[in-house]
């Protein structure tokens, strides 16, 4: 085992980002649950929280983080890097700005050290600032807000120029839509996080975003194990044999390979015990990351894999499918 879980990269504005990170999307976790895991995952050495708006967790994040760092005199604020996202609904730039004091109020802290676009699309609010949806309970898109995502990242801008948000991204962006938001950011962003796993190893958004210096941050890399599927990542032959023969867990191989390959990798967990088991690097040799990164051809779809998040059930339509198209 090395000390890896502990490293950090630089992003490309100087800011540094620790390699792993705690996902705290508690979609399966019973409220309270996820209280508990972020103490133990600051215990067990994690610096770095993913969060977001849509999440409805962040008041239980800012109370952990509180809680701990009261316990924890010799650590500050400063030795968190703490995420938060925009959901869609609010990507006009008045309500990009409401979203993130809404985050920091929630959180009780007075900056996050990365404000993401959860989503490369825009869709309508109600008076309330909630989702607005159809009869038949669909999100509406904006199609005017999503064909120009401009205003709302001039918002990010000034939130990072403010200093409220200390780095500004993206997140479920394709190489389209970053090809796009390069061209016209004035502050690129400097990170975007998506969907990566060893059955959806996203290669050539991953090293387009290499490339242009956006670090990647690899959400679901265990292969988000609650979606009902028929393969589950941690239940692969090829990477359960790995595992018995390096005496670990298939989980540590997925954050391995993820590390391994140049970006930042977010497991959750809800469960204290796997929290601190995760955050044991272990390491691989060339071999064996070119063997993880072949699993995904085992599938049947070449090397494009599985992608598991996909909330068509959530908003009502196929994103995913929806960018194929256009
Ligand atoms: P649990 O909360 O019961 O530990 P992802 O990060 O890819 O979205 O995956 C998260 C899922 O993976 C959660 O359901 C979590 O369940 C499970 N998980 C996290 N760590 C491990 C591990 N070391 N072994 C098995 N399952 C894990």
């Amino acid at each position: 085992m090395t000390e890896a879980g502990s490293k950090s990269v630089k992003l490309n504005n100087g800011v540094s980002i620790p390699s792993l990170g705690f996902g705290t999307f508690a979609g399966e976790i019973v409220p309270g649950e996820m209280y508990a895991a972020i103490i133990a995952a600051l215990d067990a050495g994690y610096r770095h929280l993913d969060s977001a708006w849509f999440y409805k967790i962040e008041s239980e994040v800012g109370r952990a983080l509180k809680d701990w760092l009261d316990a924890n005199p010799k650590y500050k604020r400063e030795d968190i890097f703490i995420t938060t996202k925009v959901w869609p609904h609010l990507m006009e730039p008045e309500d990009v700005k409401w979203s993130l004091e809404t985050s920091l109020r929630d959180m009780g802290i007075d900056y996050v050290d990365a404000f993401l676009f959860h989503w490369p699309f825009a869709v309508e609010k109600t008076e309330e600032r909630e989702v607005k949806k159809d009869k038949d309970g669909k999100y509406i898109l904006n199609h005017e807000r999503t064909s120009n995502l401009l205003p709302a990242w001039r918002a990010m801008e000034s939130l990072q120029t403010s200093g409220k948000a200390k780095t500004i991204g993206v997140s479920n962006f394709t190489v389209a839509h970053l090809t796009n938001l390069l061209s016209s950011a004035t502050i690129k962003p400097a990170i975007n996080q998506i969907e990566i796993h060893p059955y959806f190893p996203n290669t050539a958004l991953v090293d387009f975003c290499l490339a242009n210096d956006v670090m990647p941050v690899a959400y679901s890399p265990l292969g988000s194990q609650n979606t009902k599927t028929d393969r589950s990542v941690l239940a692969d032959p090829v990477l359960q044999e790995m595992a018995r023969e390096k005496r670990c867990e298939v989980a540590q191989i997925c954050i391995a390979w993820g590390l391994k390959r140049g970006y930042v990798v977010i497991p959750k967990s809800g469960n204290p015990a796997r929290v601190r088991k995760n955050f044991e690097v272990v390491e691989l040799s060339e071999e064996e990351i070119e063997k993880v990164g072949g699993v995904a051809k085992t599938l049947g779809n070449g090397d494009v894999g599985k992608r598991y998040v996909n909330p068509v059930g959530l908003f009502g339509f196929d994103i995913w499918a929806f960018w194929e198209k256009s």
